[in-house]
C-alpha cells in the first residue's frame, strides 16, 4: 500500500483574511516537517490572501465548492479557472451542509467533480449516510448511490479524494468510532473496486471526516483503509498541526 495520508481543514463560513493569515502563520512550522499531504480549503473571498500566506510552506489552500461550468449566468459561484488562477489544488465537493442546505444532489457533485477534474483540480467529494440511514441499516445502500452516481463518467478516479463524513458525525462531536469508520470506509474501497478497477480501489486516497480531533486521530488513521482525515472545527486551531502530525 503506497497511499499518501492527506489531512485537509475545512474553514466552512468561519475566519477572515486577518484571522486566517494569523492562523496559517501559526501552523507554517508547525506542521512543515509533516509525512501527509497537507491542504486548507477556505472561503472563496480568502483564497488569494491565504494563497499569498501559505507560498512557500507545505500547506496548500483548496476551495470550499466550484461550478461544473466554464463561466455564465451563476449569480454567487465560482468557476475553476477562477480557482486555477491563484493556483488552487484542491475543492471540496458535495459537503454533507451543501447537499442539507443548498439542494446540492449526486448529480450536481457529479458535473463539479466532472469539470474540477478536467481543470486539473483535485475534487474531495464528500458522502456520508445521515443517522436515520444509519439506524435503518441504509448506510451501504446511500453510499453506493452517492458513489455511483456522484463519480458517473469519471476516467481516473485516482485523481479524486474521497471524503466519508457520517452526517451524524459532523460538528456533533460524536465521532464514529475506529472500528465504525474502518468498516465503512472498506466498503468505499471495495465499491470503488467494483464500480471501477480493484487497482484504483488500493490507490484512491480516502479519507475519515466528522468531529475528528487532536486526541481521536490516532486511532482513526491507524486504520488500514484511512488515508486522512478532513476536519472542520479543529482546522480552526493550531490543534490542526497535531492532527497533521498524528504519528510522530
Ligand atoms: P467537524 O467537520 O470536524 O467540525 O465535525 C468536518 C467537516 O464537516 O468536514
Amino acid at each position: 500500500m503506497n497511499r499518501k495520508p492527506f489531512i485537509a481543514g475545512n474553514w466552512k463560513m468561519n475566519m477572515t483574511a486577518a484571522s486566517g493569515k494569523k492562523l496559517i502563520e501559526e501552523l507554517k512550522p508547525l506542521v512543515e516537517n509533516a509525512d501527509c499531504d497537507v491542504a486548507l480549503c477556505v472561503p472563496a473571498i480568502l483564497i488569494p490572501e491565504m494563497v499569498k500566506t501559505a507560498a512557500g510552506s507545505n500547506i496548500k489552500i483548496g476551495a470550499e465548492n466550484v461550478h461544473w461550468a466554464k463561466s455564465g449566468a451563476y449569480t454567487g459561484e465560482i468557476s475553476a479557472d477562477m480557482l486555477k488562477e491563484y493556483g488552487v489544488e484542491y475543492a471540496i465537493i458535495g459537503h454533507s451542509e451543501r447537499r442539507q442546505y443548498f439542494g446540492e444532489t449526486d448529480e450536481s457533485v457529479n458535473k463539479r467533480t466532472l469539470t474540477a477534474l478536467e481543470a486539473g483540480i483535485t475534487p474531495i467529494v464528500c458522502i456520508g449516510e445521515t443517522l436515520e440511514e444509519r439506524e435503518t441499516d441504509k448506510t451501504n445502500e446511500v453510499l453506493y448511490r452517492q458513489l455511483k452516481t456522484g463519480l458517473a463518467n469519471v476516467d481516473d478516479v485516482t485523481k479524486v479524494v474521497i471524503a466519508y463524513e457520517p452526517v451524524w458525525a459532523i460538528g456533533t462531536g460524536r465521532t464514529a468510532t475506529d472500528a465504525q469508520a474502518q468498516e465503512t470506509i472498506a466498503f468505499i474501497r471495495k465499491t470503488i473496486g467494483e464500480l471501477f478497477c480493484p487497482k484504483c480501489a488500493e490507490k484512491i486516497v480516502i479519507q475519515y471526516g466528522g468531529s475528528m480531533n487532536a486526541g481521536n486521530c490516532k486511532g482513526l488513521m491507524a486504520q488500514p483503509d484511512i488515508d486522512g482525515g478532513l476536519i472542520g472545527g479543529a482546522s480552526l486551531k493550531t490543534d490542526f498541526a497535531a492532527i497533521v502530525n498524528y504519528n510522530k
